[in-house]
């Protein structure tokens, strides 16, 4: 059984007394979730004051990125040991809008994950395709690329896949469940190759718009093991709302 995980990307959002803020909410509201692994990303500024308030909670840290360098003169950078000391457990890598905004090409993903795991963090690695490569039928072929380039040489421990497609994020359109479960499966698949049984136990998250009302549909998918979170990570009763979507079924 796969347990569900709930991840929340909270993106450039956020200042330190925003960021108490929906801890102080958040902790309280979601203290007796056990089912459910729940992780909040803030960004790398409200790190060290989250991980200060999730201490003895059931919420796991995580970090939006990182750089695969341990340390040096890579100004701006923050490495794996860092983020591993300020209390993160797992590490956001190959965000589309990394991938879109900072070109990073599957060489430089699969290099960060490297480096994540070799410090001891958990890994999500995003992965999904653009609406014009939907479109053109090529949907499958992306994602294989992705998987194929971003896993080289990784083993299948603390693997998270986020599956979100690059057209359903931030833009109000969710991929209908079957596309997310078609999506999902076909991935499981790819990673059945790279991993073999163990395929089974990797959790493959779904990211694209995901609401309070969209959760329990997606969360019914076979292969749609949790969600990774943007907007509506931002309002923290929203965000209780998803953690707790069998409340809402
Ligand atoms: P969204 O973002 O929920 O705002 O669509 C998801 C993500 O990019 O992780």
């Amino acid at each position: 059984m796969r347990k569900p995980f709930i991840a929340a990307n909270w993106k450039m959002n956020k200042t330190l007394s925003e960021t108490r803020e929906f801890i102080s909410s958040f902790v309280p509201a979601v203290k007796d979730v056990k089912d459910v692994d729940i992780a909040l990303a803030p960004p790398f500024t409200s790190l060290a004051i989250a991980s200060e308030n999730l201490k003895n909670s059931n919420i796991l840290l995580a970090a939006q990125d990182v750089f695969y360098e341990e340390k040096g003169a890579y100004t701006g950078e923050v490495s794996p040991l860092m983020i591993v000391d300020i209390g993160c457990r797992y590490v956001i890598i190959g965000h589309s809008e990394r991938r879109q905004y900072f070109n990073e090409a599957d060489e430089v993903v699969n290099k960060k994950i490297v480096s994540a795991k070799k410090a001891g963090l958990g890994v999500i690695f995003c992965i999904g395709e653009s609406l014009a490569e939907r479109d053109a039928g090529k949907t499958f072929d992306v994602l294989q690329k992705e998987i194929a380039d971003g896993l080289k040489g990784i083993d299948d421990k603390d693997i998270v896949v986020a599956y979100e497609p690059i057209w359903a994020i931030g833009t109000g359109k969710t991929a209908t469940s079957e596309q997310a479960q078609e999506a999902h499966a076909y991935i499981r698949e790819r990673l059945g190759f790279l991993y073999g049984n163990k395929a089974d136990e990797i959790r493959i998250l779904y990211g694209g718009s995901v609401t309070p009302e969209n959760i329990g549909s997606l969360m019914a998918c076979k292969d749609v093991d949790g969600a990774l979170v943007g907007g509506a990570s931002l309002k923290v009763e929203n965000f209780i709302k998803i953690v707790k979507f069998k409340e809402g079924k």
